[in-house]
């Protein structure tokens, strides 16, 4: 394939991508959409882990297209995660990616001193949920009443540190900085094992910082290989050593890359755990292949120019077969964009489904092929 056919597929993926959020913005407005039910996105409440990935979409097809009513959608769903801040009780995690496609997205984009303050804000909160005995963010209060999960942290969490790591480059405060590098060195330590695969949920003992076992969470079991959080860790530690320099998270996040395109089906887009057995494997994540195929292309760039294709060619080839197998941009009965999105095969919640943050991940990765930064992440 010619660098010019590559570009040719690209725009007209990308003219496509911006249409069919245009059309999607008249019915969803400043909504959560997380699941597409029926041909329709389902709107999830504010306080949802999922709430910045519709935002963060219109941000990133804003950038290039300066529409101005998909500015305003996203403005408007960011002033609505106020709330979700004062409540505070809702808070977990997922701070980083809600406020980082939001807040951090208008503070890149336009300057905003009303969002750097909101994303400072929530960066507290997350940082303020470090455990330094076993040093790593605590992921979640307790859903139920009476559980512990307070020794609970999840390799989501990585994609959740480029908040801290803002909130460290914008207010020169390392404290930030710190906590994160040190949540990151437990990944490291903790999450990834010798095969380049990935434990969902690790539990410590919160009073010592024992390592106690590892959980299956959304994958098949503990010791399976659920793929969307190998995309997370991919991504993530990619992430954390652009803001860091530190060599050993560009090796971990290299060797679980190399687990993740090793394990790629015929058409390039991810089973949703590569561990499940038989018919178990049955169904794809297409959001694990978008996540993965824009922190690869992210990983290219850091690499030295003879290791950059390792990483770039199967991240276009991931975000091509997305756009031709698993696209619906012929189908005005379907809101999402990617078909075959997992979001918790376990728990049998939204199975074969387009998902919105598979629709984020596949934008922002057409973006870093048509190098429209800037990304917020970063
Ligand atoms: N827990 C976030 C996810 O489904 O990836």
């Amino acid at each position: 394939m010619t660098a010019e056919t590559k570009l040719g597929w690209v725009e007209e993926a990308w003219s496509k991508a911006l249409e069919k959020t245009q059309k999607n913005s008249r019915r969803i407005g400043a909504g959560f959409p997380h699941a597409s039910q029926g041909g329709q996105y389902e709107l999830a409440q504010p306080y949802w882990w999922t709430a910045g990935f519709w935002p963060g979409q219109l941000w990133l097809l804003y950038n290039e297209s300066k529409d101005e009513s998909l500015r305003a959608l996203a403005e408007d769903c960011e002033e609505q995660l106020d709330q979700v801040l004062n409540d505070y009780v809702r808070l977990d995690h997922d701070l980083g990616f809600m406020w980082t496609l939001t807040s951090v997205a208008s503070y890149k984009l336009l300057a905003s001193e009303v969002s750097k303050v909101r994303a400072l804000k929530a960066a507290n909160f997350l940082a303020a949920r470090f455990n330094l005995k076993g040093s790593y963010i605590r992921a979640w209060n307790p859903w139920y009443e009476g559980e512990d999960n307070r020794g609970y942290a999840i390799i989501d969490c990585a994609m959740n540190m480029p908040l801290l790591f803002w909130a460290a480059e914008t207010s020169g405060d390392p404290r930030y900085r710190h906590i994160a590098e040190a949540h990151m060195d437990t990944v490291v330590k903790h999450f990834i094992r010798p095969d380049g695969s990935v434990y969902h949920i690790v539990r410590f003992d919160p009073e010592t910082g024992e390592f106690l076992e590892g959980i299956g969470g959304q994958g098949y079991a503990a010791e399976s290989a659920w793929s969307r959080g190998t995309a997370w860790a991919i991504y993530g530690l990619t992430l954390a050593y652009h803001h860091t320099g530190k060599a050993e998270y560009l090796h971990t996040a290299q060797k679980v890359a190399h687990f993740f395109l090793a394990r790629l089906p015929e058409d390039h887009v991810p089973h949703w755990d590569f561990r499940a057995p038989g018919e178990e494997r049955g169904f794809r994540d297409s959001s694990a292949g978008a996540c993965a195929a824009s922190g690869l292309l992210l990983l290219a760039d850091k690499v030295g120019e003879t290791e950059a294709p390792v990483y770039r060619e199967p991240a276009i080839r991931m975000l091509e077969s997305l756009y031709r197998n698993y696209g619906t941009w012929d189908n005005d009965a379907e809101e999402g964009m990617i078909l075959h999105g997992t979001s918790n095969y376990p728990a049998g919640t939204n199975i074969d489904v387009p998902l919105i943050y598979g629709d984020f991940f596949y934008v922002e990765g057409l973006a870093r092929l048509k190098g429209n930064g800037p990304f917020y992440w970063e």
